[in-house]
């Protein structure tokens, strides 16, 4: 019985060797992907994922905020097996397939008026390629203004417009012309804390941009994540997103929300735009849309889309039955299981929990977030707040050992990043404080930190 086996019939998994897929792999598994661990994963139950050998992870990663449900959870395994049985090819350019049309109505309905029109495409990237094109033939403008410090993927539009890490643009030049990149506000990184000051400078480089570079009137759309993600789990201000709302309403600018790692409940919302009361003209969703199966969407108001123009853009594979029955089946869980509530309160208390390790541990410089997507950033001392990715990464790396999976990001990759599953009981937060805790205690400080 292979150890997938022995977990679901209740067996201890033997001590049998298992295959080495790390080694496997070695062969003709593409060697460019980045990866936080070289282990082979088994199988996923709940909230615990299994490596080959059977050794249970409390899974506060999530395959990068995708299984915001957990693993192999009953309503999207059961929807996803009965679609199986029915159609499991796309449709969109041979007519219609009911749990695509389903789930449309479906996102409309937990989106805020007038966002009300669904296109589903496969990727987060993908959904930022459609937002930039919906955006530039619309306007009919060329400009594109995004924000440093972000992460919007891989392909060549959103490589164009992500500046979290240099590795994404190396070689790729010249990139998708027409993109402009102005700060984000990052009130401990650049301001001491100041979130005001953070605001104000952001805008002032904003003006700037619209002065010296680019005139308002030549931009067709303002992109942003209102949590920076890969960027180091950093929140806009919401005067912020109230003030980019304003500055797009008074330019014919469309601002573009990126919730591809921030939506679907994560911040205690349910949407990461509504702590700042905006809303936006396109919202771009990945990620923990289908709790795995690939799908994306760019969701607006349904003028936009009208004029964007009948065949602007297609999708072979985007809008999968099987895939959009997934989501279906977990925007139904979200909601009746309350989970976005559940976000908000489990969230307070791993906020809680981190603030008062942070209380005993001078390595760390900040602890910040919404609801189950916050960030703990890592620094050498606090007044100089230079990152400190060593200790970060020796920290992720020691809390695996310990048997919980977390991951980090960061421009300086110097920030753990706390994602659990929507539906993560008080238990398993106090589990994993417990073990990140250990793990900081077991970590040697330098004489300095340590008040030598
Ligand atoms: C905010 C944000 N936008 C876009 C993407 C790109 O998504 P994908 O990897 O599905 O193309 C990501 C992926 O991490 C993301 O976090």
């Amino acid at each position: 019985m292979d150890t997938l086996a022995q977990a679901r019939a209740g067996v201890e998994p033997d001590a049998t060797p298992t295959t080495d897929l790390a080694q496997l792999a070695s062969a003709h598994s593409s060697p460019i992907l980045g990866r936080y661990f070289e282990c082979g994963w088994s199988h996923g139950e709940g909230h615990r994922l299994y490596d080959t050998s059977g050794r249970a992870y409390l899974d506060f990663a999530n395959g990068i905020a995708v299984s915001a449900l957990g693993h192999h959870h009953p309503a999207v395994t059961r929807a996803i097996h009965e679609q199986v049985d029915k159609l499991i090819a796309p449709c969109s350019a041979m007519g219609y397939a009911e749990p695509t049309v389903r789930l449309a109505d479906a996102i409309a309905a937990v989106m805020p008026e007038p966002l009300d029109t669904v296109l589903f495409l496969n990727s987060g990237s993908e959904a930022i390629e459609a937002a930039l094109k919906l955006a530039r033939r619309v306007t009919g403008r060329p400009g594109i203004v995004a924000f440093r410090g972000a992460f919007h993927g891989r392909t060549f539009g959103a490589a164009s417009i992500t500046s979290s890490n240099i590795n994404y643009r190396l070689g790729y030049e010249p990139l998708l012309p027409g993109v402009y990149l102005t700060g984000y506000p990052n009130a401990y990184r650049d301001h001491g804390g100041d979130e005001e000051r953070a605001v104000e400078e952001s805008l002032r480089q904003l003006r700037e941009l619209t002065t010296s570079s680019i005139p308002a009137t030549s931009i067709a759309a303002v992109v942003i994540e209102p949590v920076q993600g890969e960027g180091g789990y950093i929140p806009a201000p919401p005067r912020f997103l109230r003030a980019l709302r304003a500055f797009c309403d008074e330019h014919g600018i469309l601002l573009v929300a990126d919730e591809v790692q921030a939506g679907f409940g994560r911040t205690g919302r349910m949407w990461a735009f509504e702590h700042a009361g905006i809303v936006p003209d396109v919202v771009c969703l990945a990620k923990a849309i289908a709790n795995g199966l690939p799908l994306s969407a760019i969701v607006t108001r349904r003028e936009l889309q009208e004029r964007w123009g009948k065949s602007a853009h297609g999708t072979t594979f985007g809008g999968n039955p099987v895939a959009c029955a997934a989501g279906l089946a977990v925007l139904e869980t979200i909601e009746r299981e309350g989970l976005v509530a559940n976000a908000a309160e489990r969230g307070r208390e791993l906020m809680a929990g981190l603030r008062e390790i942070m209380a005993r541990d001078t390595r760390i410089g900040d602890v910040r977030g919404l609801g189950l997507m916050i960030g703990v950033e890592f620094v050498t001392d606090r007044t100089s707040r230079e990152p400190d990715g060593a200790t970060c990464e020796a920290v992720r790396a020691l809390c695996a050992d310990q048997g919980l999976l977390i991951l980090s990001c960061g421009t300086e990759h110097n920030v753990i990043r706390w994602i659990p599953p929507l539906d993560v009981t008080s238990a398993e937060i106090a589990e994993a404080l417990a073990i990140f805790g250990s793990a900081l205690r077991a970590l040697p400080r330098s004489a300095e930190t340590a008040g030598i």
